[in-house]
């Protein structure tokens, strides 16, 4: 399997054929899971899930503000039964707009309050299942030949030395650029952070469509910095390549990835059966197993080692109930198109 999620955007992968699977447990039928993390986590929870319950999983992998716009564009007729990771702020805007349902799982209260808190906010239409910080990931190599200094400071990327070198995704499509966008609002001021964002559009080489993009740029020496989420960098440095992460110096916007049921699922016992099971420890672990570090939500799951310690990074108070609220997303979104990506480099 392609380790990208871009190249998988449009795949649907069936966790398993039905030939090995004995009757009665057919009879559990088909749930149709939107998955918003890396394509190995996305596989590992499919067959898990399938193999402890029956049912069986099929899979679209795509990245948090496309399927916000797939699961909009489908509301008179949902395909989808759940929506499994993505960053949270898309999640929130859906269920504002009613397009997902309230569920209160019994295992709501074994949750870190982070987590709780975006059940409640949301009137129990999504719950968060990890955590995860931001910041920038870079090539020591690369950098090392072009003569220019790792960045530590959100002001260090819009520095002229960095011109063409850095990679991040485009916000509409991707959660991880959005809560780049959302962050920088919050900590510079919207009037400073437009025109801070103007200057990094000078050094941007790419916007991505995926999150995850910009890291693998950076793995594969395509792009010196990426604007990333932490955990997303210690994957690609356990896979071997030579990145190294770094929170910026000024603090950091975090995400709330999080899980929702999609309104009109047509497996709704399966999709509220899945949600009880996402949250478990064990179901949780399937991250790290696959490599992936975010911070899992619910409290008796193992931090793993590798996973960036929030306590070592200065995190700003992310105003989830803000950033999440459909006509922000959209305000700041039009904003962005209009006065930054339009721009000339
Ligand atoms: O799967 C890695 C990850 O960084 C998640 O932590 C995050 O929720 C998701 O990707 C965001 O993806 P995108 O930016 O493509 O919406």
């Amino acid at each position: 399997m392609t380790r990208a999620r871009p190249f998988l955007s449009s795949v649907v992968l069936l966790a398993a054929m039905c030939l090995a699977t004995p009757a009665a447990t057919l009879a559990q039928g088909t749930l149709n899971v939107y998955c918003s993390v890396q394509a190995e986590w996305c596989q590992g929870i499919a067959n898990e899930f399938q193999r402890q319950t029956g049912v069986r999983v099929a899979l679209t992998l795509k990245g948090s503000g496309e399927t916000l716009a797939q699961v909009s564009a489908e509301a008179a007729n949902p395909r989808g039964d759940v929506w499994f990771g993505g960053t949270g702020d898309p999640h929130l805007a859906a269920a504002e707009q009613n397009l997902t349902l309230a569920y209160r799982s019994p295992n709501l209260d074994k949750l870190h309050d982070w987590a709780r808190k975006q059940a409640e906010q949301s009137g129990f239409k999504t719950v968060g299942i990890y955590a995860g910080a931001l910041g920038f990931g870079y090539n020591p190599e690369l950098l090392q030949k072009k003569k220019l200094a790792a960045p530590a400071c959100w002001k260090d990327l819009v520095k002229p030395d960095y011109k063409d070198e850095i990679q991040v995704a485009n916000p509409n499509s991707s959660g991880t650029a959005y809560t780049a966008v959302a962050t920088i609002v919050q900590i510079f001021g919207e009037e400073e952070a437009f025109r801070y964002l103007r200057q990094l559009h000078r050094n941007v080489n790419q916007y991505t469509r995926s999150g995850v993009g910009p890291i693998k740029a950076v793995a594969r020496g395509e792009t010196s910095v990426s604007i990333s989420f932490m955990h997303d960098g210690v994957t690609e440095a356990i896979a071997g390549f030579p990145v190294k992460i770094q929170a910026p110096c000024e603090g950091t916007g975090y995400e709330v990835g999080s899980l929702s049921i999609i309104r009109g699922a047509r497996n709704l016992e399966g999709a509220r059966k899945f949600v009880d099971w996402a949250l478990t420890p064990q179901a949780q672990k399937l991250g790290a197993d696959a490599t992936q570090f975010q911070v899992p939500s619910n409290r008796e799951a193992q931090l793993p080692p590798q996973a960036p310690r929030f306590a070592d990074i200065k995190l700003i108070n992310y105003d989830f109930a803000k950033y999440g609220a459909s006509a922000e997303r959209k305000r700041l979104l039009e904003r962005w198109e209009k006065e930054v990506n339009s721009q000339p480099r």
